[in-house]
């Protein structure tokens, strides 16, 4: 039991939180203080091809009242005790993300509470903070859907380095399907690589803080059809992949001059991406933490954690004036728990 979490100004407040981005249906139970009280799921795991949203939302839709009641009771809360209703507005896919905020909104207006709009990248964020218990670092956020190098400046998480494009999950997986290594691509991908002994070039695009892995994706398709060894493949497509983002986490490293490194998102179960981290981290006496494998993918206690954060800070919205923002940008988001922890 955490008596006062990372922001002991705040109130404390309990609240329900729904994810429903990408292919995680999760509900999570938490307070303002970092208590977690429930955190279920249910994903979608599609036959073959990547999410297809429509079929992720239908997933979703399934078994949303399964997870629900997995969380209600794992809490041993009653629904009345909870303060509010939070959801993942944005960003993700339009389909997924209407499902989560429907229910939301039909709670909130059934139970009276009030409805909170979450941004689900900065939820990674706070999840990781609460975890790892650093709370002003230099945060690295990797997944299937966003790859985002950002830190707390003046009221805002803003961001030091972006994909362009598409995100390293997405390169490795989509990687990993096409040359048959199956889901999830990642450890798959990693663990091909180990076997790998040549350094093939592959494009290494770096432009300014930002970054791109499409050219890499197609350049390292390209090889392998060419018949160069997928072990080898592997081995240069990981290093290249993760040293562009090593690269510009450094520099955001040394600008921003955080004392915290922490790296969260799905991709933060990569023990090859912690070691380069970490590695950096220590040029620069710099403290690393990973998030742990319960909060790396996207869950619900993270939502309900960030909601019980805003409402605490008196941020909420009314249902029917609700709606999904599916390019969402994280620097879009005030954090007025900053402030008060800080200034
Ligand atoms: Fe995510």
């Amino acid at each position: 039991m955490r008596l006062h979490g990372i922001y002991p100004q705040i109130d404390d407040v309990l609240v329900l939180g729904i994810e429903t981005t990408a292919h995680t249906f999760g509900v999570g139970i938490a307070d303002s203080n970092g208590n977690i009280f429930a955190n279920t799921r249910s994903v979608y795991i599609p036959q073959k091809g990547g999410i297809h949203p429509r079929e992720a939302a239908e997933h979703h839709v399934l078994h949303s009242a399964k997870v629900l009641k997995q969380a209600i009771d794992e809490s041993g809360i009653s629904i009345e005790e909870i303060d509010g209703i939070a959801a993942s507005f944005g960003p993700g896919l339009g389909p997924c993300l209407r499902v989560g905020c429907t229910i939301a909104r039909a709670l909130a207006i059934a139970l009276k509470k009030p409805l909170v709009e979450v941004n689900h990248c900065l939820a990674h964020i706070e999840i990781a903070k609460l975890d790892t218990g650093l709370v002003d670092p230099l945060v690295v956020y990797v997944s299937g859907g966003n790859t985002i190098i950002s830190a707390y400046a003046s009221g805002r998480y803003r961001i030091f380095g972006e994909t362009l494009d598409i995100a390293l999950g997405n390169c490795l997986d989509v990687f990993a399907r096409e040359v048959g290594l199956g889901f999830p691509g990642v450890p798959a991908v990693e663990k091909c690589a180990e076997k790998g002994q040549n350094y093939i070039p592959l494009p290494y695009v770096v432009k300014g803080q930002d970054i791109t892995y499409s050219g890499l994706l197609t350049a390292a398709l390209e090889a392998v059809r060419k018949g160069a060894e997928l072990k080898d493949v592997c081995l240069s497509l990981v290093e290249t992949a993760y040293s562009m983002l090593v690269e510009v986490t450094e520099r955001a490293l040394v600008h921003t001059g955080k004392k915290g490194l922490i790296l969260t998102g799905g991709l933060a179960r990569s023990r090859k991406l912690r070691s380069m981290l970490k590695s950096i981290a220590e040029d620069h006496n710099v403290t690393f933490k990973p998030v742990s494998d319960e909060y790396a993918g996207d869950n619900g206690a993270m939502i309900a954690y960030t909601g019980a954060l805003m409402l605490a800070c008196g941020i909420r919205s009314k249902p029917e004036k609700s709606s999904i923002k599916q390019k969402w940008r994280l620097d879009e988001v005030d954090v007025p728990w900053m402030k008060k922890l800080l200034h």
